[in-house]
């Protein structure tokens, strides 16, 4: 596998190898003192971020430092991109750089993909190897790295993800974490309720592999997950409706709501949260909520899908 660009590309085999993968760098790492693999010594990795994060990019930064990799962290805002620079000579000039692999968070869907044909084509043209894309989150699109993350996350707290009922809850219309997971977790055997206000729905989704529902009361008891989806602002050009207020009423997970779920049940959120609207504090901070151990995969998976593309499929190097 030479890029990471959506999580439709990943058979039930490949991505069950990904978990394992991330599982067996948790193992390797495990009571050590100096987290250092010498794994990817000698690469170089990129993080070329168009939009903000928080638990991506550092993640993808920690994973490449615990194996040894050099990582370079690009900002667009501290960037010549600010100077006008275009998208291809970005990432052509990042790769002349040296970069092994570009990890690509872009507001455009399908920005990721772009960049990816433009490394195959100057690869070809110039009889080089490409670095391999990595997408970070691309618009609305996918963040395949984060429902790989939270498939791991899920089959740490359910034993397994296949025949799970896994409720997404939220603005599913902005999310390329839903759209990622919904596709993810379709492949490894789970059951998907989407539970959202119409207007955050998008058009055709009943074409989706999901069951729709608007009733979040009604698909809490008997859920194995709750994944809360958070509410993009900054794609809504100023308006949102129904109102915080309402949406907190109607789609918050509030303590009243955390008693209807099993008590088995594991609630997820990707971040960042917006406490109080998405999800009460005290629900995000209960025993049931898997929200640090989702982060705390993230490093682990990104070491998984870093080893994989750079490396291939060898054992984990100790
Ligand atoms: N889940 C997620 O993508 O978070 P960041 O935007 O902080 O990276």
């Amino acid at each position: 596998m030479k890029h990471l660009l959506t999580v439709a590309d990943l058979d039930r085999g490949t991505a069950t190898e990904f978990l394992d993968e991330a599982e067996r760098f948790e193992q390797a790492l495990l009571g050590r003192e100096v987290k250092k693999l010498p794994t990817l010594r000698g690469r170089t990795v990129m993080t070329v971020f168009y939009e903000n994060s928080t638990r991506t990019r550092v993640s993808f930064e920690v994973a490449g430092k615990w194996m040894s990799a050099d990582v370079i962290n690009v900002s667009a805002s501290s960037s010549s991109v600010s100077k006008g620079e275009s998208l291809r000579d970005t990432a052509l000039t990042l790769h002349a750089a040296g970069a092994d692999a570009l990890i690509v968070r872009h507001p455009a869907s399908g920005a990721v993909h772009q960049i990816a044909g433009w490394m195959e084509q100057w690869a070809r043209e110039e009889n080089r190897a490409a670095p391999s894309i990595i997408n970070a989150g691309d618009g609305t699109h996918q963040h395949p790295t984060q429902a790989l993350l939270d498939a791991l996350t899920l089959r740490q707290r359910l034993g397994d993800v296949e025949g799970k009922r896994i409720v997404l809850v939220g603005d599913i219309l902005h999310s390329r974490v839903a759209r990622s997971n919904v596709l993810l977790l379709n492949t490894l055997g789970a059951e998907v309720v989407l539970v959202a206000p119409r207007t955050l729905l998008p058009v055709g989704v009943q074409g989706w592999p999901a069951r729709v529902a608007t009733s979040l009361d009604a698909e809490l008891p008997g859920a194995d997950a709750v994944m809360m989806l958070r509410v993009q602002a900054e794609r809504m050009n100023g308006g949102f409706f129904p109102s915080a207020r309402e949406y907190s009423i109607n789609y918050g997970l509030s303590e009243r709501r955390l008693a209807l779920l099993d008590d088995d049940a594991v609630v997820l959120h990707p971040g960042p949260m917006l406490r109080g609207m998405e999800i009460a504090s005290a629900v995000a901070d209960s025993p049931k909520a898997a929200v640090l151990q989702q982060v705390t995969n993230g490093v682990h998976m990104r070491m998984a899908v870093l080893f994989r593309l750079l490396v291939g499929t060898q054992e984990v190097a100790a």
